[in-house]
Order: C-alpha cells, then structure tokens, then sequence
C-alpha cells in the first residue's frame, strides 16, 4: 500500500501552519452576506469602499455576489506603529475619486483587529455626508470589541493569531492564498 510521510497530512502550502478558514468556508460565506446585503438594500445601490489592499478579494468575490447595483471606490490607509499591529494613529495613502455624499456606503474590510483604522476610518467618511455608512468586514479578531465599532456584517469570528491569505499578507506575500491560515515560525523568521 501508499505510506503516509511522516510528521502528518501534507500542508497546502509550505509555509502554512494551520488553515483557520477555508476556501469552500470563505465561498459559503461571502454567499450568505450577500444575500443579506442585497435583501438590506433592495431597491437601493451601494457605494463599496474597499480598503487596499487587504479587501481586494473581498471586494472581488463579494461585488460579484451581490445583486443590487453597486459601484466601487477604494481608499488605502496606513496606520503607524509594526507592521503586524495597529496603533489608531492613520495616515490616508490614497483618499477616494469622488464624493460620497448622500450615497449608502458600505465599507468592506478584510480584517478588523483592534478596531482602532475602523474606527478612525469610520468618523472620517461619516464627515462627509453618506447617507448611510455601515461596515462589512471578512474577519474579526476578539480585540476588536475593546474598540467600540458598529460592524454591520462579519464573516468570521477567529482568535488573536496573525493570518495571512484571501488578500492577507505578511511583508506583501501569500495574499492569493485561497485560504486564510497561520504561518510556520520558519516562514515568519525568513522575511522578519
Ligand atoms: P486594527 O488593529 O486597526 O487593524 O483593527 C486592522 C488592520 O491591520 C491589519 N491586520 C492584519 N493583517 N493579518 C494581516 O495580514 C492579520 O492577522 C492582521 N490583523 C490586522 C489589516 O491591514 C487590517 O486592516
Ligand atoms: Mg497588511
């Protein structure tokens, strides 16, 4: 018969600890939000802000899910501290085309951790006059409560672990993974 390798099942990627949410889990549930965003704004059209460049696959899968006219906007946000967390003080890198006055915005997030870009991010676009402003975001982490933000629609609750994958990156990389997983101390090491 076929011998298994030793140290396990074989990974999906070399440099993937553990998957936390996989592609058919990502799929079903960009599914069901949508669903729940067109049935929420039927009869309306939606103005998506993506957030660059974690929410591109979001906006991607998302945008194409949905039924109801949508048109898309994206802003690029930087906040200041590490690279692997959040200091809520945020530089805009890029700032949106045009105005979103008295338009339905929805804000589409991959990850919200501390709360603290959201939120910043949140007062920064309510200044200029939507007529609604809700958030979806793909994955929450449990800090993100500690910060008070109103977030409409969540994917995925998943614990404090730094995840990379579906538009999640670390030093720019595995951000086409299909999958949203943890990676191994040696892949964190080598681009530390
Ligand atoms: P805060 O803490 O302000 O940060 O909610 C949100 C932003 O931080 C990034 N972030 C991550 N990026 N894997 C990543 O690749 C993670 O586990 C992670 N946690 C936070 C992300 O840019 C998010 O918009
Ligand atoms: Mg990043």
């Amino acid at each position: 018969g076929t011998s298994i390798p030793a140290g396990g099942p074989p990974r999906a990627h070399p440099d993937i600890d553990e998957i936390l949410v996989s592609r058919d889990e990502i799929a079903a549930k960009i599914a069901e939000l949508a669903a729940r965003v067109d049935a929420d704004y039927a009869g309306r059209e939606i103005l998506l802000v993506g957030v660059l460049k974690g929410a591109v696959m979001v906006m991607a899968d998302l945008s194409r899910a949905l039924s109801v006219p949508i048109t898309m906007e994206f802003m690029a946000v930087s906040s200041y501290g590490s690279t692997t967390s959040s200091s809520g003080v945020v530089r805009i890198l890029k700032d949106l085309d045009r105005s979103i006055e008295g338009q339905d915005v929805l804000v589409v997030e991959d990850i919200i951790d501390s709360g603290l870009t959201l939120s910043w991010l949140l007062r920064n676009l309510r200044s200029r006059g939507p007529a609604s402003l809700e958030v979806l975001a793909l994955f929450r982490k449990p800090e993100a409560i500690t910060v008070d933000v109103d977030v409409r629609y969540v994917g995925f609750d998943i614990p404090s672990a730094f995840v990379v994958g579906y538009g999640l990156d670390y030093a720019e990389h595995y951000r086409t993974l299909p999958f949203v997983g943890t990676l191994t101390p040696e892949a964190i090491a080598r681009r530390a």
